[in-house]
């Protein structure tokens, strides 16, 4: 369990360690004087504060030269914050170079597509893959592990960076060597690169492993294969680098645990972070409210997707904001409630630590505008008064503390591999969005007030009564065969337009679309009918559809049409179809419906897979909820996603936070959120 890893944890009479939810921040003392540093653990304690991130940049005031180290304040911060009862999540300080290592060393700075060198006077300017800087880095993890490897305050190390941050895609000589290890460890021989490349395709054979480069700036679109291998190649790179700090940490402190924050977020798709959970000893994440209409639903999915990476277990949220960011076009205030219940929102979907960047808002620096626990104004602020409110929240929620989310009956499949290839250039349209499809879905089941978990590939599909794998584009032989099974033995899979089209080398399965499930779905498709932006075309179930259209021919005598195309090129022709198999199903939805058109799609595939909305009906779409279950019990999560005040009835058990109407009902505030314990064990 994440809190009983702290080195101070709190005992019960019986001497073991209670749980209870973690709450901090990243902590940067470096740009602050002692007496500030006073003030900041008086705070912490008024905050409830037991946690924070330590050290994150501080290389350059932890060694101010090759061979000049400083260690002394950062000794005296970690003293003071375990006097005061906080535990460090200590970063391994390597996130941005010094301005000594790249004037010495500009060999680590990462080069673009373009063939320009980035510079230094950021932060995260260095090659994943660059011997120089790995030396010299895990010199300085060598350091800080021997260093700190007793110290008390210390809980967990936190590698580098939000790694890939800035730094993912790096094109350079050193990422080209590596490029080519990596790929003969995939392929061996030439040959079979030749022929996983299509390298019969405009003249691109390659009879030296040493004529191969990154895909680089081209004269026109580079090779799919490539740019597929590529992407691949720079998530193992950096989950290579997480595993050389790693293995450094091990060494020196084998008993303390090791993370690194992810930013599972639509814009980051660069890490496979699904590949890279087992690499951690417990999953963080970092989190950024993105403005717009599906902004409290996009936060959900990605609490949500980072409980499926972690396994259904609980995980870390290490950073998320108390109020504006810096970094967007506007940078909006959170309105009042919303910092409790964005927070709320992660624990529902199983954080156990709610952590903020950053403690202190910064009086310098790029981000002196991002919110902070303790805003400019000062402790005497709104701002402080909600993050004090909020500790005293996460107290009363310690017995959720350790527990893992509860199956729900939908599971929407989210998958790296068909993010990166259906988004590739030179395809049908480059409208296509992976991750919006992917959260239309979301949207929808949250209107239908529909609980539904996000899940990665290689999870247990059979827990869920049904799946759906929205832009399922590439599809290797293996997962068809699993998919299938699923269906076969009562599963209802649900697919959309552009699945199943290519196999693991980005070659087409031939004969008709969706080439791999084609005969799971009992159709055929010709023809893609991608759709000009903003035109849309009707069907005859009153719905709308945009972005896409298939050409398509049912094949099974069994299978159903849902749904015909009344406007467009393929008017009359099937544009949703669903094939019974056994005791379940297999439904292809052809056209981008948008969370609306799904919301009306849903409960005629919902019914038949046996799926309900948990909540009254009044209240689905206005309320979230979500389940954990563990050693304290079964916890209700009942999140307000509206504005006004929301009563649910028929709900009972012990109120742990929130209140209830003077009949008993759950009376949700504006933007509130209950949380209940339907039961003990
Ligand atoms: C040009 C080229 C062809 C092909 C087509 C595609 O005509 O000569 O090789 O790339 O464009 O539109
Ligand atoms: C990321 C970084 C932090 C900070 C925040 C600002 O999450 O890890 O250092 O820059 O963004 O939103």
């Amino acid at each position: 369990m994440i809190s009983t890893l702290l080195s101070r944890p709190q005992r019960g009479p019986d001497g073991a360690p209670v749980p209870r939810l973690l709450f901090g921040a990243d902590y940067n003392p470096e740009q602050w004087s002692r007496k500030v540093w006073e003030e900041d653990v008086r705070l912490m304690r008024a905050a409830g504060v037991n946690v924070v991130s330590l050290a994150i940049f501080s290389w350059a005031h932890l060694q101010p030269g090759p061979d000049a180290w400083d260690f002394a304040w950062l000794d005296e911060v970690m003293d003071l914050l375990y006097e005061n009862g906080v535990g460090v999540d200590l970063a391994t300080a390597t996130a941005s170079p010094p301005p000594w290592l790249t004037t010495a060393h500009p060999e680590i700075l990462p080069v673009t597509d373009r063939g320009e060198t980035l510079s230094p006077g950021a932060r995260q300017h260095w090659r994943p893959t660059s011997p120089v800087f790995r030396e010299h880095a895990l010199r300085l993890v060598r350091e800080m592990a021997t260093r700190y490897a007793d110290h008390p305050a210390l809980f967990a190390w936190h590698v580098n960076n939000e790694l890939g941050c800035h730094n993912v895609y790096d094109y350079s000589d050193d990422a080209a060597r590596a490029f080519r290890d990596w790929l003969r460890a995939r392929y061996t021989t030439l040959d079979t690169l030749n022929h996983a490349w299509g390298t019969a395709f405009w003249s691109q054979r390659y009879g030296d492993w040493e004529q191969i480069l990154p895909p680089r700036l081209a004269a026109s679109h580079p090779n799919p294969t490539q740019q597929l291998d590529f992407k691949r190649f720079s998530s193992d790179s950096l989950k290579d680098y997480l595993r050389a700090e790693r293995a450094v940490l091990r060494e020196v402190t084998p008993d303390v645990p090791v993370t690194t924050n992810f930013m599972v977020m639509p814009g980051t798709k660069g890490m496979n972070y699904a590949d890279w959970a087992d690499e951690v000893d417990f999953v963080a994440n970092d989190h950024y409210v993105v403005p717009g209409p599906q902004a409290r639903d996009e936060l959900s999915f990605s609490a949500n997707l980072t409980s499926g990476i972690a396994g259904g277990r609980p995980w870390f949220l290490m950073e998320h904001s108390t109020s504006a960011v810096n970094w967007q076009p506007v940078n909006l205030a959170k309105r009042p409630g919303e910092l409790a219940r964005d927070s709320l929102t992660h624990v529902a979907h199983g954080a156990d630590a709610v952590c903020f960047f950053q403690w202190r808002q910064s009086a310098a620096g790029a981000e002196k505008y991002h919110s902070a626990m303790v805003p400019h104004a000062g402790a005497d602020s709104d701002l402080f008064r909600a993050v004090t409110a909020l500790g005293d929240t996460l107290k009363t929620l310690a017995p959720v503390a350790g527990s893992e989310r509860e199956p729900a009956g939908v599971g929407i499949l989210f998958d790296w591999e068909s993010w990166w290839a259906s988004e590739q250039d030179s395809h049908p349209t480059s409208l296509l969005d992976y991750h919006r499809e992917a959260l239309d879905w979301y949207s929808a089941l949250l209107s239908l007030g529909v609980r539904a978990d996000v899940v990665t590939t290689g999870a247990d599909l059979s827990r869920h009564r049904m799946l759906i794998a929205p832009v399922l584009h590439l599809v290797p032989a293996g997962l068809a065969k699993d998919l299938t099974r699923y269906a076969e033995q009562g599963g209802h899979l649900v697919t959309t337009y552009f699945s199943g089209v290519v196999d693991e080398n980005d070659h087409v399965w031939l004969g008709g679309y969706p080439g791999a499930l084609r005969d799971l779905l009992g159709i055929r498709v010709e023809e893609f009918g991608p759709l000009p932006a903003g035109q849309e075309v009707e069907l005859d179930d009153a719905s709308t559809g945009g972005l896409w259209t298939d050409h398509i021919t049912v094949t099974a005598p069994s299978t159903e049409v849902l749904a015909h195309y009344r406007t467009g090129a393929y008017a009359g022709r099937p544009a949703v179809t669903r094939r019974p198999t056994g005791g379940g199903s297999a439904t292809y939805v052809s056209t981008r419906l948008g969370a609306d058109g799904l919301a009306s799609l849903l409960p005629r595939l919902l019914e038949p897979a046996g799926v309900m909305s948990e909540l009254p009906a009044e209240v689905r779409g206005s309320v979230e909820t979500t389940v954990r279950r563990g050693p304290g019990g079964r916890f209700l999560f009942l999140v307000n996603r509206t504005d006004r005040a929301v009563t649910v009835p028929g709900v009972t058990g012990e109120v742990l936070v929130g209140g209830t109407d003077a009949d008993g009902a759950v009376l949700l505030a504006p933007r509130g959120v209950t949380v209940l314990r339907t039961s003990t064990d």
